[in-house]
């Protein structure tokens, strides 16, 4: 029953590879730098949709995912300075094949965690037989330290489950802070160099 619906997840995730593909190759081509440390992506596989149904309350029914299920298309775009993390967002936003249904800028206002990163989401047109259909995809935009955060926090999630100890939380937060102002720092530097030829 959920086949027929995750076929167009794949469809939309094939035909957002090759916008962002070439959406990124143009930025490259016009400014000259290529700002992206790596692109990834992934499809919530089945078990984790029904699993986050059943948090959500909700029974597995197509209406069900279509209606509150956003991130069965996942991207995550790594960059190298924060400052390229908007020019990505603003590249996406601007493209006239994608239709930008959310943004989260979790950078101007981390979450409660300390995690930052800028998260959109986008309905991706996939064209079948007689009609096009827009199914939607979560994009994360973040820089290499923003990540390296993540990822930890991550393990930790992963290892404590809901009952993370209070010591580690606090470290977590502040770390998430050291690697904000660490950014910004990289970001002036960079603008600083980029003054000398
Ligand atoms: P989900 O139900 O998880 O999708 O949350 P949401 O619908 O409120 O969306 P949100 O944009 O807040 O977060 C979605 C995704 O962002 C998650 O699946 C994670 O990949 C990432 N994320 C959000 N918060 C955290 C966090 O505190 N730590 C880490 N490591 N990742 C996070
Ligand atoms: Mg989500």
């Amino acid at each position: 029953m959920i086949n027929g619906l995750y076929i167009k997840y794949e469809y939309a995730k094939q035909m957002l590879q090759t916008e962002l593909e070439i959406l990124l190759h143009s930025f490259e081509h016009k400014h000259g730098y290529n700002p992206v440390e790596h692109m990834k992506s992934r499809m919530k596989s089945i078990s984790s949709i029904e699993k986050k149904l059943e948090q959500k309350g909700l029974n597995n029914s197509f209406l069900n995912i279509e209606k509150s299920i956003t991130d069965v298309v996942g991207f995550r775009i790594v960059v190298s300075f924060i400052s390229d993390v908007y020019d990505i967002v603003s590249l996406i936003t601007h493209s006239p094949n994608l239709i930008v249904k959310e943004r989260k800028d979790y950078i101007r206002t981390p979450k409660n965690s300390g995690y930052t990163s800028y998260h959109l989401i986008v309905l991706v047109p996939i064209y079948l037989e007689n009609v096009v259909e827009y199914i939607p995809a979560e994009i994360q935009v973040r820089t290499v330290a923003m990540d390296f955060w993540a990822s930890l926090d991550h393990k930790i999630r992963y290892k404590f489950k809901e009952e993370i100890p209070e010591d580690v939380q606090q470290k977590m937060e502040e770390y998430a802070k050291d690697i904000q102002e660490l950014d910004y720092k990289m970001y002036y530097l960079n603008q600083v160099m980029s003054k000398y030829q």
